[in-house]
């Protein structure tokens, strides 16, 4: 019975964790010009008033015909919000902000090489390259409503432009972090059912342009192996009109952007007047298989819960310079520099590059240069730039009134640093903790009502209400100091409706273990399952611990261990495969990978390295191990399964407990001595 227990090492059972800090409170300035300073919006949005509290959000928009209905349950848990209206995300982030706002920069472009400068494009160049595109996507590729298109991009202005161009034709996108490999790209073609791609042929990153456009070749090859024919591939070009990439162009398939476009100059598109619930994009994320989950998110329900928590928790106003500094390849991105921020006519900043790039001084260089009042980024970034350069930000003359963290538990010392140095003391800062699947913000303060504690992500936000379950589904009070799995009681508009295809795993995956009716079209009956776990405080702010599943957080981006795993086994010598999570000073957590070989085969230094080049190249660079140790045999328990639990107290130098119940006892003091020395 123990065993199962056993079997799998989870983030939250590693996670260091630290005492409940004290609360900080925003500046009176702050709060004077915030957008959000009623108390009330927290009854106003209380479980009572749910769901027609969502009216506020949904009212942010344009709609072409207003929904009748705000909830439809009838086929729970895949909810559809705001039912019976129509709209057109483009439409909401571009043509209607022309009247006011057409003169003002959409988004500032910051390209990598310091030499390039700036670009600004205003919201009215935004509508005319946003139109000329999607004439071409429809005439030149045949894309239309309900078609998927794959996106393989960087992060350059030509991404935030070709997604909204989807959406303007009502085609969903889905977009695969520029740093996948060609086989993860493929994967997402496949599965998705894109029979076009588009990409960019080169980029900077660290100083080097990087040769993308190889990445389609084999991704196209790949997805045509696996059954999906791609016939055409769009490749913008990081210089228009110069080649940045030795990779040839395939005839009649490839075509350079820059070249069909001049076809479509002046064009003009009507957007589509899409249904609220039809899907606007697919977001890959990792899961506990080793096939990534597309999670498919609606029109008006994520746009309204994207517009309204960026209007209230990112205080963003249209005369602010808000930056995202994560890449538009991730949920953040999507929600948080494009979709979110445009709907509510900020000025966005795309940086192309690394923060650190060419030194610790660039990011608030940038902030510097152009005026940034409101910064977003992870504890990741946020560690790296403390540790190369703690004393850089005051060197430089901007000031921002608003920081976000987001994506995995900060430090209370982080934060700190954040807050003196970074906000020199004057900026609120929010915690918001949330996930791919959930479109926006679960848990995070209002900054102008609810006061700042340093490692906590703080309550639930208006209109999202979490509890917290022990394994056997009793709730767990808050300031008991016990973690639990934490749920949401309710759905909201930002939730994704199913993943793509496969609506059985959704359930499977988010609600059966606790849902109260698998029968019930109540969504009482349906508490959301996050896959972290986490504590409640007595005053209701969260202290989010980590992942419950097979799922680890590096640098802030989702893996999957068992992705992992399946890319090691991918190595012809290779007989098992393991990974868990250690804790790293940057990153968070990093991978370590065991693996065990096959007979005949002698562990070496190349073979360890051929087993990390290939998790390179079969997910991509970001989910490369730390160490692959080549073991003799994993700790097993006696009916055979790996005990990781024993990995990662030998990876993290804790105290492996009991192992005397294992089949083979005798190799954990072997595989310590070997990863402990
Ligand atoms: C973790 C990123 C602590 C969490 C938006 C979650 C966080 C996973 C926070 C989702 C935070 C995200 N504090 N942990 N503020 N934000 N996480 O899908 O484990 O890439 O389940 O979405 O990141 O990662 P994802």
């Amino acid at each position: 019975m123990a065993e199962k227990e056993y079997t799998e090492t989870s983030e939250a059972q590693i996670a260091v964790h630290w005492g409940e800090e004290g609360y900080y409170m925003p500046s009176v300035k702050f709060i004077a010009q915030a957008n959000m300073t009623d108390e009330t919006i927290y009854d106003r949005f209380s479980l009572d008033n749910f769901p027609n509290c969502y009216k506020e959000y949904a009212d942010m928009l344009d709609w072409y015909e207003y929904w009748d209905e705000i909830l439809d349950t009838s086929d729970a848990p895949c909810f559809k919000w705001f039912k019976g209206g129509k709209i057109n995300a483009c439409y909401n982030c571009v043509d209607r902000h022309l009247d006011e706002y057409k003169n003002k920069t959409a988004i500032h472009f910051v390209p990598e090489p310091i030499e390039e400068g700036y670009q600004h494009i205003t919201y009215q160049e935004l509508f005319v390259r946003v139109n000329e595109f999607a004439a071409l996507l429809r005439d030149f590729a045949g894309l239309k409503r309900g078609d998927r298109v794959t996106l393989h991009m960087p992060m350059v202005p030509e991404l935030p432009i070709t997604m909204l161009a989807c959406a303007r034709l009502g085609v969903i996108h889905s977009q695969v972090f520029g740093g996948f490999s060609g086989r993860a790209c493929a994967d997402r073609i496949v599965d998705s059912g894109s029979r076009v791609l588009i990409t960019t042929d080169a980029y900077y990153r660290s100083g080097s342009l990087i040769d993308h456009k190889q990445n389609a070749d084999i991704a196209v090859d790949l997805a045509g192996k696996d059954g999906q024919t791609v016939d055409k591939v769009l490749v913008w070009q990081r210089y228009p009109g110069k080649a940045s990439s030795s990779t040839p162009m395939a005839d009649g398939r490839d075509y350079f952007v820059n070249d069909v476009l001049k076809d479509y100059y002046g064009a003009r598109v009507e957007p589509e007047k899409m249904n609220a619930e039809d899907p606007l994009f697919l977001m890959y994320t990792s899961g506990t298989t080793g096939k990534p989950k597309g999670c498919q998110h609606g029109t008006g329900g994520f746009l309204a819960y994207t517009a309204g928590t960026s209007k209230y928790v990112q205080d963003i106003h249209p005369t602010d310079v808000y930056w995202c500094m994560a890449d538009i390849g991730w949920i953040t991105g999507h929600s948080y520099i494009v979709y979110g921020p445009l709907a509510i006519a900020a000025s966005s900043v795309v940086y192309e590059g690394v923060p650190t790039y060419p030194d610790a001084g660039r990011a608030w260089r940038i902030a510097q240069d152009l005026g940034v009042n409101i910064f977003h980024t992870a504890p990741t970034a946020i560690r790296a730039l403390r540790k190369i350069g703690p004393d850089e930000p005051v060197k430089y003359n901007y000031e921002f009134k608003h920081m976000t963290t987001v994506g995995e538990p900060i430090e209370p010392e982080v934060w700190k640093w954040y807050y003196e140095y970074v906000g020199k003391k004057k900026a609120a800062i929010v915690d918001t903790w949330w996930q791919t699947e959930t479109g926006g913000f679960l848990c995070s303060t209002i900054p102008a009502i609810k006061p700042m504690k340093p490692g906590s992500a703080g309550p639930g936000m208006p209109g999202i209400h979490p509890i917290v379950y022990d394994d056997e589904g009793n709730e767990v009070e808050p300031g008991k100091g016990i973690a639990g799995n934490i749920c949401i009681q309710n759905p909201w508009p930002g939730m994704f409706q199913t993943i793509w295809g496969d609506r059985d795993r959704f359930v499977d995956t988010y609600f059966a273990r606790y849902c109260k009716d698998p029968k019930s079209t109540n969504w009482q009956d349906w508490p959301y399952m996050t896959g972290d776990a986490a504590v409640v405080a007595e005053d209701g702010y969260v202290r989010i611990l980590g992942r419950i599943d097979d799922v680890i957080n590096v640098s802030g981006h989702r893996l999957g261990t068992k992705e992992i795993e399946s890319a090691a086994l991918v190595v012809e010598e290779v007989a098992e495969a393991a990974v868990i999570p250690v804790a790293h000073e940057i990153k968070g957590k990093e991978p370590d990978l065991y693996v065990s070989l096959k007979p005949g085969y002698e562990a070496t230094d190349e073979l360890a390295k051929k087993v990390s080049d290939t998790i390179s190249s079969e997910i991509g660079k970001i989910a490369k191990p730390r160490k692959v140790w080549i073991v003799k045999d994993m700790p097993k328990t006696r009916s055979g399964k790996i005990m990781r639990r024993v990995l990662a107290a030998i990876s993290n130098n804790k105290d492996e407990g009991d192992v005397t119940t294992l089949a083979n006892p005798e190799i954990v003091e072997e595989i310590k001595k070997m990863v402990q020395g």
